[in-house]
């Protein structure tokens, strides 16, 4: 199995059917159902099985304290029309956040991209003070935006029209992964 460690022994793997079970239970969210949250696991494994997308849990004694997908068809345009894998829908236990356990996934997923011969990653993250900890994070790996705006459910938004400030108000970022 595909599974690395660090110093806080997390260590990082591919999701396998037999995690769906547990996911569903932990991961079932205030804002969601589990029948909802298990369509939407099945569909991310089934993803996985057809390399659409790899979907990586992060594990530390035993439990999933996290998990984060790599997306090789992303839906932004800007991304998908330059052969650029997208970085979708990180997520670290409130318990276990600031122990390095993002850096590690995103890094992990880095390293795959590079393997795949990708030369550039990238991210969208939202604009809302939810949103905070990761626009800080990204930052901090070198991220910068991919200078094309903001989009609403993935289409630029265009200037002087209303929009929801919600999940679908995304600002993009991309790393070179060509070492300089
Ligand atoms: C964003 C998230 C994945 C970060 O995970 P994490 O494991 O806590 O991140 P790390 O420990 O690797 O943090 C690395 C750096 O990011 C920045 N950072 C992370 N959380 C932060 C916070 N709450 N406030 C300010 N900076 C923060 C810091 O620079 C931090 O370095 P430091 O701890 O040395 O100061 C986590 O907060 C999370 O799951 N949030 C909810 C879901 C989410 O927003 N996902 C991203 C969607 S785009």
């Amino acid at each position: 199995m595909n599974s690395k460690k660090n110093d806080s022994q997390a260590s990082i793997r591919n999701l396998q059917e037999e995690d769906l079970e547990k996911i569903v239970h932990k991961f079932t969210f205030p804002w969601s159902t589990s029948e909802a949250t298990f369509v939407l696991w099945k569909n991310y494994f089934q993803e996985h099985q057809r390399h659409l997308r790899t979907v990586c849990i992060i594990e530390k004694q035993n439990e999933i304290v996290g998990y984060g997908n790599l997306l090789r068809s992303p839906e932004y345009p800007h991304f998908k029309n330059n052969n650029i894998p997208e970085i979708n829908a990180i997520w670290i236990d409130e318990q276990s956040r600031r122990q390095n356990l993002g850096t590690m996934l995103i890094k992990h997923f880095e390293e795959m991209a590079t393997d795949d011969g990708y030369q550039t990653i990238g991210i969208g993250v939202g604009l809302y003070q939810d949103y905070g900890p990761a626009q800080r994070l990204y930052q901090k790996l070198a991220y910068r935006f991919d200078g094309n705006g903001i989009t609403y459910k993935c289409q630029p938004v265009i200037p002087g029209e209303s929009y929801c400030v919600d999940d679908d108000l995304i600002i993009w970022l991309t790393k070179s992964l060509v070492p300089k």
